[in-house]
Parts: structure tokens; C-alpha cells; sequence
């Protein structure tokens, strides 16, 4: 859970707030509708410091949301870059969840976006693992809800909006006495968890859903397939059937907030031994390496 704590910050339009006072009124469009887009990031701590994963790639992807929406964000991503940077070390935490926000800042009622102003905000909270226990690995179902598609609501915008359809097939997974759920695109093929992208393994080689079936295309999907390839492991990205999440030899999640956990079973249905495997084990480390700076892929690190 991120809890924010009063002593500190967030960063709103461009000025820094005491995160008590960064308010905003109960009818805002965004808190009504949910025409938000956000970004979740981390920072981790290394022996040099503090250093933000992917920024500039996370706020592409923020960027992108906002051109799908037309929402004028009033800054550039460079200007973004630099608050985020700011904002983690005027709260200094170390290792972070950072949550870049664009709303609809109106207090009208109506739909209608047209002229509305956009504020932007973005906080930081300190924060460890997502899962309960990443080490134990999560038990999976295939929800019952499928994955929103282009001919619902956009996909690949990272969209407030977007989470009630992922917020419900969690739900319905931990009311199933799961951790999480694997939700199927509206074709029928394998998308992805309620907030993380999944790499199935077999014969030694990495299987992962393409775009085609309405995925977010994700920053640490992106990463791990960079590292397989550097680590010599073949990564096919094609539409993956259901059945297939039961004959995988491993399994696991890739987010920003998950990383990398392992998935022990799906419908009740063991993965493999239950336990993490070989390639998950190798590709977690190479991900935790990476992210603390303990690799060659230091490009994708922002110093503090
Ligand atoms: C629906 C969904 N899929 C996948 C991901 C993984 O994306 P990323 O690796 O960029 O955090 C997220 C997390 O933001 C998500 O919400």
C-alpha cells in the first residue's frame, strides 16, 4: 500500500507542496470520471546513490497517454524528467514508488474534457516489494473479466480509467483464494495481469503476448526482453493460448511495482516444480543487478 506521509511532498503544476496541502475538491472530473493518466516508476538505492529507472522511458509513455487523451500536460517530458528528480530528493527516500498524475482539474459537471484545465502532480512514497511475499511466488486464475481493447478504451494510455477493469479481476482473483489474475484479451489469447505484463517459459525459451492482445506494453516487458537477448535466451512475442499458461515450464510477472515474481499456479494448476525457475531465477537477478546499477546497462539509470 503506498502511504503518503504528511511531512512530505508532491510536486503540483511545477511547485512543491507539503503533500498535506495538495488537495483537490471531491466533484474534480478526473476523482468522478476517472480521466486520469498516470506512470508508476521506482528508484532504488546503490552503492552511488539514488538512481530512477527507465525515466525517460516512463515518461514517453506519459507523454503518449496524454496525446491519446488530448490533455495538454503544460510541460515537456524534459521538464517532467526534472521534477520527478526533484521531487525524490526533496522527499529523500531512497528506494521509491513514484506516481507522475495527469487529471482533468474541473469541478463541472459533464463529461466533456474540451477546455478543462489539466494539472499535473507527482509523488513519491517509499516502497518495497508489491507482492505479499515475491519470494513464496503468487498463485494465479484466469479472471473471468477480459482485457479492455482499442474498440472499448485505449489500451496502451496507462489511463485511470483503465484500472476498474483491473481493480475487478483482482478482486475476483483474491475472492477466488488467489494472489492475482491473468486476464485474456477479448480475442481469447493470454494479455497480461491486472497491472503487470507475463512471460511464460518453455524448452528453455521465453514466450511473451504481443501487442495484439491489447497489452500495456510494458517498460520492464521491454527490459526483460532486452536482457534475454544480452543473456542468450530466445524471446518470441506472439499471441499466447490459455492452455498454454498450464504446460509452461515457468511463469512470471514483469511490472514496475510487481518486478519480476513468479507465478507457482494458474486455475490451480502447478507451474513446473511451484518454485521459481532457472530462467526466472536468472532474469530476476540480471532485472535487480540492472535496476541497482550493478550492470552495463547504466543508460537506463537517472542519478539523484
Ligand atoms: C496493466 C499493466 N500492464 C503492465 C504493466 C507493467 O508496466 P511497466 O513495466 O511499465 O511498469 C503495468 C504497470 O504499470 C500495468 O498497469
Amino acid at each position: 500500500m503506498l502511504i503518503m506521509e504528511s511531512r512530505k511532498y508532491v510536486w503540483v503544476n511545477g511547485v512543491l507542496v507539503e503533500s498535506k496541502n495538495a488537495k483537490v475538491h471531491v466533484l474534480t472530473h478526473s476523482l468522478q470520471y476517472g480521466s486520469g493518466i498516470f506512470e508508476g516508476i521506482r528508484s532504488y538505492s546503490s552503492s552511488e546513490g539514488t538512481s530512477i529507472f527507465r525515466l525517460k522511458d516512463h515518461m514517453k509513455r506519459f507523454e503518449n497517454s496524454a496525446r491519446i487523451y488530448s490533455m495538454n500536460l503544460g510541460f515537456t517530458a524534459h521538464e517532467l524528467e526534472d521534477a520527478v528528480v526533484e521531487i525524490v530528493r526533496k522527499n529523500k527516500d531512497r528506494d521509491c514508488y513514484i506516481r507522475p498524475f495527469a487529471f482533468v482539474d474541473d469541478t463541472r459537471i459533464g463529461l466533456g474534457t474540451q477546455g478543462k484545465k489539466i494539472s499535473v502532480v507527482i509523488a513519491s512514497v517509499p516502497f518495497g516489494s508489491y507482492f505479499d511475499d515475491k519470494e513464496k511466488g503468487v498463485k494465479c486464475v484466469v479472471s473471468s473479466w477480459r482485457r479492455i481493447n482499442s474498440s472499448i478504451m485505449p489500451p496502451e494510455a496507462k489511463a485511470s480509467a483503465n484500472y476498474l477493469n483491473s481493480s475487478t479481476a483482482s478482486l475476483e482473483a483474491k475472492n477466488a483464494g488467489a494472489d492475482e489474475a491473468i486476464l485474456l484479451s477479448s480475442n481469447g489469447y493470454v494479455a497480461e495481469g491486472p497491472g503487470e505484463n507475463i512471460f511464460l517459459v518453455n524448452g528453455g525459451k521465453l514466450l511473451t503476448p504481443s501487442k495484439d492482445a491489447d497489452i500495456l506494453l510494458g517498460i520492464t516487458r521491454d527490459t526483460i526482453i532486452k536482457l534475454a537477448e544480452f543473456k542468450g535466451i530466445e524471446v518470441e512475442e506472439r499471441n499466447v493460448h490459455r492452455e498454454e499458461l498450464y504446460t509452461a515450464d515457468e511463469m512470471f510477472f514483469a511490472g514496475t511495482a510487481a518486478e519480476i515474481t513468479h507465478i507457482t499456479s494458474v486455475d490451480k494448476r502447478k507451474v513446473g516444480n511451484g518454485k521459481k525457475g532457472p530462467i526466472t531465477r536468472i532474469l530476476a537477478e540480471e532485472y535487480s543487478n540492472t535496476v541497482h546499477g550493478k550492470t552495463d546497462f547504466k543508460e537506463w539509470l537517472t542519478e539523484v
